[in-house]
């Protein structure tokens, strides 16, 4: 991909609305991989650090001002990025996010309304330099998203958001999708297992040679 982070490794990211399935395929990413050689180092945010999952804690489950909730998500990233997304990219490491700034931009910025103005500002803040090397962005329809979401789990403070809510998050995942072709590639999550895997095997190959 275009963005090259003037260290070693490579950094990938993987986003798409609550039951878009992103989470099955992050072991496979893991796996294909380490069957190249790489070193992988799988994490995810909100959290992958200690203060950091006690943010997620918060984040994930009280109601808060979506002010107090955006800059909550940036201090838990900041965090990340200073313990394990900077270390590993120097070590020359293959670091895996499970999101990263993207959702941002969809939840509290396409979800909830936060002026994207701000976002920039904390972006820029928090990491002025650094972008995944590649964003991998799990996109399907919202009731087949919802559908997965209702077998699979107990529903979180953002799982529990309304159809309207979601919508404005894919929104958003898809224009900055249109906004930065080059660094995310948009997956069509709504076929098999193994499809996806097959489409994720490619465009992962590129990247590996
Ligand atoms: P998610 O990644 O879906 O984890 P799990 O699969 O364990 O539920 O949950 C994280 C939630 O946090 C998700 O609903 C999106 C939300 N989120 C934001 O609103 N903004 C952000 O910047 C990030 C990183 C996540």
């Amino acid at each position: 991909m275009t963005q090259s982070n003037a260290v070693p490794g490579k950094f990938i990211s993987f986003e798409g609305i609550d039951g878009a399935g992103k989470s099955t395929h992050i072991g496979f990413v893991a796996e294909f991989l380490a069957s190249r050689g790489k070193t992988v180092v799988a994490s995810r945010e909100p959290g992958g650090t200690g203060v950091g999952e006690k943010l997620r804690d918060l984040l994930l489950h009280e109601q808060m001002d979506l002010e107090t909730e955006a800059l909550l998500m940036f201090a838990s990233r900041r965090e990340h990025i200073a313990q394990v997304i900077a270390p590993g990219l120097a070590r020359g490491d293959w670091v895996l996010s499970d999101r990263f700034t993207d959702a941002s931009f969809a939840y509290q910025g396409g979800g909830r309304g936060l002026d994207r103005a701000k976002l920039e500002a904390l972006e820029n803040w928090v990491h002025p330099h650094l972008q995944p090397d590649l964003t991998l962005l799990f996109d399907v329809p919202l009731d087949v998203a919802r559908a997965r979401l209702d077998a699979t789990r107990t529903l979180d403070k953002f799982e529990q958001e309304q159809a309207d809510f979601f919508s404005a998050c894919r929104n958003e995942y898809l224009r900055r999708a249109a906004q930065f072709p080059d660094r995310i590639v948009v997956v069509d999550s709504t076929r098999s297992i193994e499809e996806t895997r097959a489409f994720l095997a490619e465009v992962l190959g590129k990247l590996v040679a």
